[in-house]
């Protein structure tokens, strides 16, 4: 059986990064789920489809599906630098709330989860419901929090860095509305998994958000 971390948070807490940071230290897979709902936002912008029509989100996440399953570097469909910027975020939300699309991603996240791609020995999944729907068994849980503030500061830099031209006050809006949508859908909502442990990285350095979210991990796993 394959050790599954699960990482969950708003936007911009640090989950990916710490993800990341999690997977090559443990030598483990990871899986960003945020890029399939923002891969599938882009194949309904590309197709000219309505990210308010329920169908049409369907339609887009299947062909993003058919797309991984037939691709043999998938992590060159969903690495894209484009996937990040703000409006595929936007879209990515109103999509992520129709329960037909969810149902259409999970499959592949816990496919992921339970079997990682050889010769990886455990999965580090992170996204929104990892913790609560995709692998309500993980073997550890981390929910991952960061004030609004500091988490619009550092996707501001991060999209100034890959040369867009964003202001801190447009990226903490935006941020606030998807934190919004994302808290309040009805499917899979994002929240915080009661046995989640809570790693508020306001304060921390990336160095520091890793040795801490090690040592939740080790406390509950034998690694
Ligand atoms: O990187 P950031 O935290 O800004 O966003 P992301 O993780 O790439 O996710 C983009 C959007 O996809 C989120 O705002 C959610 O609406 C949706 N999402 C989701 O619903 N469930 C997940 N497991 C991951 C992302």
């Amino acid at each position: 059986m394959s050790i599954v971390i699960a990482i969950d948070g708003p936007a911009a807490s640090g989950k990916g990064t710490l993800a990341r940071a999690i997977a090559q230290e443990l030598g483990f897979a990871h899986m960003d789920t945020g890029a399939l709902y923002r891969a599938s936002a882009y194949e309904l912008i590309k197709a000219g489809m309505s990210a308010r029509d329920k169908t049409d989100a369907l339609k887009a996440a299947q062909i993003l599906v058919k797309k991984i399953k037939a691709a043999d570097m998938p992590d060159d469909i969903l690495g894209k630098p484009s996937l990040r910027e703000d409006r595929i975020g936007q879209k990515a939300s109103i999509i992520a709330a129709y329960p037909k699309v969810r149902e259409a991603l999970n499959i592949l996240q816990q496919d992921f989860a339970a079997s990682p791609p050889r010769p990886y020995k455990g999965a580090v999944l992170d996204g929104r419901d990892i913790g609560t729907v995709i692998c309500p068994d993980a073997d550890v849980k981390i929910f991952v929090t960061a004030d609004d503030e500091v988490r619009a500061q550092r996707r501001t830099k991060e999209l100034q860095s890959r040369g867009l031209d964003v202001t801190y006050e447009a990226v903490l809006k935006d941020m606030r509305e998807r934190d919004a949508r994302d808290t309040a859908r009805t499917a899979a909502p994002m929240k915080q998994a009661p046995d989640a442990y809570v790693l508020d990285t306001s304060a921390l350095t990336q160095a520091e958000m890793l040795s801490q979210a090690l040592e939740i991990i080790r406390e509950k796993v034998q690694i």
